[in-house]
């Protein structure tokens, strides 16, 4: 079922137009991250979706009713902001407390009779509630304290308890991990994926960090100049991106792209490397190859077809290595992945060959769409020949 939708969505400021007929469907209870470059319109999209910013065109749907033209306070929704905006001179408690006091002591306060009574029952709910939430989010310990006392994770941690204590039907989070410190966020990253899977919550998660997006979403939509390129789970973005700019964007180190063309036989082709045919014939079309890092492997320099250089540099990541070649007399430069054991005897400087693993690879047309080979696996043309 879907908790949000989002039919045909444009914004312009004045005569610049930042996002281009959006359609989108969020489900009920997942991850979805709206990733992409700085200014391609992920926080715009995010602030139209919250109500905060008033579309040019279309329509939002929450819950199956249109709230296009609902107040953003209405729209039981909860924006956990990057700067977390905790009020520095109540506790942690009374942060968590304001929302649901604002909410239901405002209408049980009106009552001249009922009103305290109701009051103290509404405040001992309250406070289970935040009880409730704090467990959840492991910060019993710290309700008592103010946020200058916390760490940044902490601080985060009680920015949303004091948007889950309302009980949204979905949390909206723009950038919230951008102000912690390398370590915490890696750290951050699943804690929140652990907390989204225990609340059952739909998050909407704006980023332009693509590991965070990876690691984290049930999907993730793939944003570029106002636009969606591709929206899906986070293997098949990476693994089979429909566009060169996905390609580009998702992965670290980024996928190597070979200048090259399709031949007469339907071939995709760039020098030395022959990819297999692929469906459509459109000879002599110009197309990129892509091969990620961990396509490629080494090879004896012997070896028919396979690509040589010169290392040019070392990415010493622990787990691999990343050899950055230098191939054409120095005009392109490929990254190829290795395992510690085969990378450490690899000097920097020296010359090495690698081919293509048996399958790998994307093609893709002028228009920058994916080409699909017509049988990646079982090519009769040599891996890199
Ligand atoms: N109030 C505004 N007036 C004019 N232009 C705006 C306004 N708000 C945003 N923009 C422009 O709209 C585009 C999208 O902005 P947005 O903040 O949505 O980008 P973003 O993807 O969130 O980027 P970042 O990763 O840097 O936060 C940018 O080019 C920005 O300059
Ligand atoms: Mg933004």
């Amino acid at each position: 079922m879907s908790a949000i939708k989002l039919r045909s969505i444009g914004k312009s400021y004045g005569t610049t137009s930042v996002l281009q007929r959006i359609d989108l469907d969020i489900r009920s209870g997942e991850f979805l991250t709206l990733v992409g470059p700085s200014g391609c319109g992920k926080s715009t999209l995010l602030r139209i979706l919250a109500g905060l910013e008033v579309p040019s065109s279309g329509e939002v749907e929450i819950g199956g009713m249109p709230v296009t033209d609902v107040r953003p306070a209405n729209r039981n929704l909860a924006m956990v902001f990057q700067s977390y905006a905790l009020y520095p001179h109540l506790t942690i408690a009374q942060n968590m407390m304001t929302p649901l006091r604002l909410r239901d002591l405002s209408t049980a306060e009106r009552l001249p009779f009922v009103g305290p009574m109701l009051g103290r029952v509404k405040y001992q709910q309250i406070q289970q509630q935040v009880q409730e939430t704090a467990k959840v989010l492991r910060i019993e310990a710290l309700l008592d304290r103010k946020p200058g006392q916390l760490s940044g994770g902490q601080r985060q941690r009680a920015a949303l308890g004091r948007a889950m204590v309302r009980k949204p039907v979905a949390f909206l989070m723009d950038e919230p991990l951008s102000n912690l410190d390398a370590a915490l966020r890696i750290h951050m990253r699943s804690e929140l994926a652990e907390l989204h899977r225990s609340l059952q919550a739909t998050f909407v998660y704006v980023t332009h960090d693509q590991a965070e997006a990876l690691t984290m979403s049930d999907r993730m939509a793939v944003m570029m100049d106002g636009n969606i390129l591709q929206l899906g789970a986070p293997d098949e973005v990476y693994n089979d991106p429909q566009d060169i700019r996905v390609a580009e964007f998702v992965g670290a180190p980024k996928i190597n792209l070979l200048a090259g063309n399709l031949d007469s036989d339907g071939h995709a082709r760039c020098g030395e490397v022959v990819l297999s045919r692929v469906t459509a014939s459109r000879a002599s079309e110009k197309v990129s190859i892509g091969l990620r890092p961990e396509h490629l492997a080494l090879c004896a320099a012997s070896e028919p077809g396979c690509l040589s250089g010169r290392v040019v540099h070392k990415e010493n990541l622990g787990a691999d290595i990343y050899l950055h070649v230098a191939i054409d007399d120095g005009l392109h430069r490929m990254v190829v992945r290795t395992t510690p054991q085969e990378g450490v005897s690899v000097s920097l400087g020296s010359d090495v060959s690698f081919h293509r693993l048996h399958g790998q690879a994307m093609v893709f047309g002028a228009d920058g769409k994916r080409i699909q080979l017509a049988d990646a696996m079982s090519s009769q043309v040599p891996e890199v020949a």
